[in-house]
């Protein structure tokens, strides 16, 4: 058994995902050119598009993480969070670019968004390499997919820890988790 037997089918691959985080590089280099944005990812899915997304970036910018937990339950976001692990970096004056996996119904960013604009934050914008659902709370300024509304694992992206090191996106069979 490989982890490839539990993908009913690739969405995106790693070939896909590299140019389209390429493209988006190129965008946010342009927009933030003559800056020094503080990159924000939330730990853990997003650290493979932040590793790549940083390395394409031509403009010079500094790398925070967060953890957060949400609370009540796991399988709907509601936006309530928990901190717990906040940024090391002082937010006052800077340009914010958080970096996200999955922007679903956005409420685990809407409350983020607040609480990194209530530290003086000059500017806050989200990079999304997917976007789920077309109404979300926070509306991201960057999308690298839109994605259709099915559970996706990979390239980051778990279910229960596992298939984060898929190097491409794909849908996950119902199987593995109706058991
Ligand atoms: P939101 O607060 O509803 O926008 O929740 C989005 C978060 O849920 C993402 O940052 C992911 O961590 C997680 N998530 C949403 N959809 C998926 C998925 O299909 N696979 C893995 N994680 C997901
Ligand atoms: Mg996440």
């Amino acid at each position: 058994m490989s982890l490839d037997d539990d993908v009913e089918r690739v969405l995106y691959s790693q070939e896909q995902i590299a140019t389209r985080v390429r493209e988006m590089g190129e965008q946010i280099s342009r927009d933030y050119a003559g800056r020094h944005p503080l990159l924000v990812t939330v730990l853990k899915g997003a650290f493979i598009y932040m590793a790549d997304l940083c390395r394409v970036l031509t403009v010079d910018c500094d790398i925070d993480f967060m953890a957060v937990s949400s609370y009540g339950n796991a399988a709907h976001s509601s936006g309530i969070v928990r901190i717990v692990k906040d940024l090391e970096t002082p937010l006052e004056g800077r340009d914010v670019l958080i970096v996200e996996d999955v922007l679903d119904s956005g409420l685990t960013l809407k409350y983020l968004t607040r609480n990194l604009m209530s530290r003086g934050a000059n500017s806050l914008e989200i990079s999304a390499l997917l976007l789920k659902n077309p109404a979300p709370a926070v509306t991201p300024r960057y999308v690298g997919f839109e994605c259709p509304n099915e559970f996706v694992v990979g390239y980051g992206l778990d279910y229960a820890e596992r298939y984060r090191n898929l190097p491409y996106i794909g849908v996950l069979k119902k199987s593995v988790y109706e058991g």
